[in-house]
């Protein structure tokens, strides 16, 4: 038996690579560990989104490679990974920085890793893959094994809307989308394993073309499936946001009344420099579409502030937008420029302290919404989805419909249950819940 650790960043792709490199590995005998400084292989899988992001990486292999020198000293070797965007956009400079990185393999290129670590040499003798393969990834890739009541499925890789801003395209490549005969594959092989909720990912996953009707009639198809008894999808575009779709939110029950749909600005010009294709008052209709077919549906979103040229006024269009729309959750972000992006060349930057002032603004009503929301669930009753332990002794902790973390008392569940609970109290970035009708001595939480 080895032990393996990894370690991921970034989003939900990154989420459901790391899964199948475990995947990938466990033939050769590695098992997962929580201590890196144990393990006879590390992984990082990063993410390339945000410089931030991008140098964690070279924090984190400050410390692993002192991890590797301990193991060394007691005569293990520790075979360390980059994996993930970072791997793919900055390869050279990984092993030019950190010359004690075994490998170094992309998105697409980490279905190769068996076939490397097979042919990795003495200490030192580094291997690189970064190529984007002919065949897709998903043709190379074992099938999926669960790792409890919930799961990630990837349906797409890549993306070719090219915002301004973004690197996605360039670390993951042209959008591809899989066959939907292998995603209903997948998911039948992980409802056998006792999945009852999916999450189709994809970097824009509603531009899915993988079946005529596109993801709209995945999720039909998805939705027939036995057992299955939640679908999710992330993320989208607003763009891509077809009829079908939405009318999918309100035919298909299984389909969960939520939704991030990322919508960067409020201001039209921002929003053009951006390249994303549609305006404010365009991401306004798309969302009135969706209520009207799910009238309980909640929003979530990202937005970045700061982006080059952005005004006061430009600012305040965003703020407005927020104001109107009410979104349950979103995550925003100072503009970072990514090397090789277009926006990375535009004039007018605005000033650090400007943008940072802006996203507190920003952060204090977006947070102001959320609590709102959370504290409008109390009293309420919801299927949760218990899917983990929590951080204390005789608590449970799932999802409700809306992407809430709901903590339970375990003594009236199990994990993997899907069970209907009472809102008792709302926290910030969380609920607490209870068991429907349960006597004053099991509603004690423990
Ligand atoms: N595919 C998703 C976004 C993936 S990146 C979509 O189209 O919505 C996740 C989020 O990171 C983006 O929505 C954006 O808000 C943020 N982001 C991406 N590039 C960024 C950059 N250069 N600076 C700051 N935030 C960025
Ligand atoms: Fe990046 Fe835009 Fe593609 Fe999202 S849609 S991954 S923000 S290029
Ligand atoms: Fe990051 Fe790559 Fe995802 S850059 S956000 S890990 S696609």
């Amino acid at each position: 038996m080895k032990t393996l650790h990894i370690k991921t960043f970034g989003c939900q792709m990154n989420v459901y690579d790391s899964a199948r490199m475990a995947d990938l590995l466990a033939p050769l005998g590695y098992r997962p560990v929580n201590d890196p400084a144990r393990a006879d292989m590390v992984i990082l899988n990063t993410c390339h989104i945000r410089e931030k992001a991008a140098d964690k990486v070279f924090s984190d292999l400050g410390r692993l490679r002192l991890d590797k020198q301990a193991a060394a000293a007691e005569g293990r070797r520790m075979v360390l990974v980059v994996a993930g965007c970072v791997a793919q956009a900055e390869g050279a400079e990984i092993l030019r920085r950190a010359p004690y990185v075994d490998l170094v393999v992309g998105p697409q290129g980490y279905t190769r890793l068996p076939d490397l670590l097979a042919r990795l040499g003495p200490p030192a003798g580094q291997r690189v893959a970064t190529e984007f393969p002919v065949e897709p990834k998903f043709d190379l890739l074992p099938a999926p094994s669960a790792d409890g009541p919930s799961a990630f499925l990837s349906v797409q890789e890549g993306c070719d809307r090219f915002c301004a801003f973004c690197v996605v395209p360039y670390t993951r490549g042209a959008e591809y989308s899989r066959p939907a005969a292998e995603v209903l594959a997948d998911a039948r092989a992980l409802v056998r394993q006792g999945v009852r909720e999916i999450t189709l990912v994809g970097q824009n996953v509603n531009a899915y073309h993988g079946a005529p009707g596109g993801l709209g009639r995945l999720l039909r198809d998805l939705a027939g499936l036995d057992r299955l008894d939640r679908l999710r999808y992330t993320t989208s575009h607003p763009a891509d946001m077809d009829d079908d779709l939405v009318a999918a939110h309100r035919d298909v029950p299984a389909l969960m009344p939520f939704l991030h749909l990322p919508v960067q600005s409020g201001a039209d010009r921002v929003l053009k420099a951006m390249n994303r294709r549609h305006t404010a008052d365009d991401y306004r209709r798309t969302v009135d579409r969706l209520r009207a077919a799910r009238p309980d549906i909640a929003l979530s979103s990202d937005f970045i502030v700061g982006f080059p040229g952005e005004t006061e006024a430009e600012f305040a269009a965003t703020m407005d937008l927020v104001a109107e729309i009410g979104f349950a959750q979103a995550y925003s972000f100072k503009y970072s420029p990514r090397p090789g992006t277009p926006a990375a060349e535009l004039p007018d930057r605005v000033p650090d302290a400007v943008a940072g002032d802006r996203l507190t603004r920003l952060q204090d009503r977006l947070n102001a919404d959320q609590e709102a929301f959370n504290r409008a669930c109390v009293g309420r009753v919801m299927p949760v989805l218990l899917d983990r332990p929590g951080r204390h002794p005789g608590q449970l902790v799932g999802r409700g419909p809306y992407m809430q973390a709901v903590h339970a008392p375990s003594r009236t569940a199990r994990l993997g249950d899907l069970v209907d609970l009472e809102i008792v109290a709302a926290h910030p970035n969380s609920l607490s819940g209870l068991p429907v009708g349960a006597t004053a001595d099991t509603r004690v939480c423990a």
